[in-house]
Order: C-alpha cells, then structure tokens, then sequence
C-alpha cells in the first residue's frame, strides 16, 4: 500500500482520523486562467480532482466526504459556464450509477434540486435509490446549495409539521437537526477550504459550529492525496475543546 497519513514507511500512527471531512472545491477558475483555458477546462480538472481525493478518502477511512460545487449564489455566473458544470454533473451521475454498487460509494446531493433540469432531478433519483442498497463511506455532494437557504428549508418543513401535527413541542437543536440536508450524519470534524479564499462562502453554516478550519493556497485541481495528507496532519495538532477547558 502507497504511504498515506494512516500508515507510512516509518511506520508512524496518525492520531485520529476525521469521521467526516467537508471541502468548498474552490479554484477552479484561477487554475484554468493559469494555462490560458476557458474556466469550464478547469471545472473539468476538478471533477478529476474530485474523484481522487473521494476514492482517497474512502482507502484511509474517512467515513464522510462532503464538497460544495455549486453554490446558491453560482447562477449569477455565465450561461456558459453553468450549463457547462450541469454538463459535468450529468456525466459524474451517469458514472455514479454505473459504479457506485461497485466500488461500494454511497452518494447524497444536498440542495434545493428542483432548480436542475428534469433529468439530472432523476438520475439524482436513481442515486438514492443506490445508495439504500449500500453500506460504507457516503460522499454528499453539495448542488444549489447554501448553509442560509438550508436552515431556511429546515425551519419551514419543522413548522409544515407542526401545522399539520407530526411535530408539537419545542424546538430544539436537535430537532431543527433533523430537518436539515444533513440529518443524521455527524457534524464535519475538519473543513477544508482551497483556492487561497478565507471565507466560508455560505457554506454547511449549521453543520461547521465545532468543525477545524484548514485553508490552504493550492487550487483544486491542483489538490493531491498529500494536501489532504496535510490537512489532516494539521487536524491532528488541534486541541478540541468544544468551548471547555483541556485538563
Ligand atoms: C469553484 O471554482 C467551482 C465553483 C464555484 C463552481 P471557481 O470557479 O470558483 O474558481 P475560481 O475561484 O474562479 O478560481
Ligand atoms: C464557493 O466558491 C462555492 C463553491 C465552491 C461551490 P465561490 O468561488 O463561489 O466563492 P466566493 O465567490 O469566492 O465566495
Ligand atoms: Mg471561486
């Protein structure tokens, strides 16, 4: 087996493994502008990228990989460069389907996707039916989606509910939870952010209350196995104290 943070030539241990790893894919754009290609080229690297570091993560143990790839806010973009990332999704869901059974990959999209065309609607569909079929690391990927707009969703399905008597009592955090995109899944343990921006981007707002911050300059397509390798081992020297005190 190649060296990875989990087990290396010298034989060291990492200390603990993030359960749940979240990353905004960020840098596309810039890595393309770079080599003189139009941004869909470097949207296309990216979804290379992202397929690497996702088989990377389910190798090492990562239970969890949730990315952001295409915000609430992305529309205001060019029509060519949307329609070009739909293309993208539409050819990455046509794969997922084909392979995930295989490579034993479940797979969520969170987001509002009643704004994406009819049929990536159903291939998103047929996803979900796969992935009730499958057991083991789970990659969520995140489409029109915004930390505002889910928690938004969120409170409206929780009074829906309430209006219609499937929910009484008081609201809770834990409650309010379970109404979100993520429900059920453990909060990210460590957030990534490439592309050199220090901003969260209206990014997973509820779910990175406790999460570690990594920021790094490297673009995403640029991103290897090794800079997660680093992300991790910088998560690893952060001391969690979740508003205590470390005794
Ligand atoms: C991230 O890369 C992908 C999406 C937001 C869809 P960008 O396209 O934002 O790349 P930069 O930030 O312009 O380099
Ligand atoms: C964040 O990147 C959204 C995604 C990666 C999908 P952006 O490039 O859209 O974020 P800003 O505009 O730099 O905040
Ligand atoms: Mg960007």
């Amino acid at each position: 087996m190649a060296d990875n943070i989990l087990n290396n030539s010298a034989g060291e241990q990492a200390k603990c493994l993030p359960r749940h790893i979240a990353i905004i894919l960020d840098g596309n754009g810039r890595w393309a502008k770079k080599r003189g290609l139009p941004r869909n080229a470097g949207h296309l690297a990216g979804s290379e990228t992202f397929r690497n570091i996702a088989t990377y993560c389910k190798e090492i143990g990562v239970e969890y990989l949730t990315v952001y790839a295409f915000s609430t806010e992305n529309w205001k973009r060019s029509t060519e460069e949307v329609s070009g990332i739909m293309r993208l999704l539409d050819k990455y869901l046509h794969e997922a389907i084909r392979d995930m059974r295989k490579k034993n990959i479940r797979m969520k999209v969170f987001g509002d996707i009643s704004r994406l065309s009819p049929k990536l609607q159903e291939l998103i569909h047929e996803t979900d039916e796969i992935s009730q079929q499958i057991e083991g690391f789970q990659a969520n990927i995140c489409i029109n989606y915004g930390g505002r707009a889910e928690i938004v969703r969120a409170a409206q399905l929780y009074a829906n509910d309430v209006a219609e008597g499937r929910a009484e009592g008081e609201l809770t955090e834990e409650k309010l939870e379970g109404y979100m995109y993520s429900a059920g899944i453990p909060d990210p343990d460590l957030l990534i952010r490439p592309g050199g921006e220090y901003r969260i981007s209206n990014f997973l707002l509820w779910q990175c209350a406790y999460s570690e911050f990594y920021f790094t300059d490297v673009l995403w397509p640029d991103f290897t196995p090794e800079e997660l390798d680093k992300a991790i081992a910088s998560y690893n020297s952060r001391d969690r104290r979740f508003g205590g005190v470390k005794t």
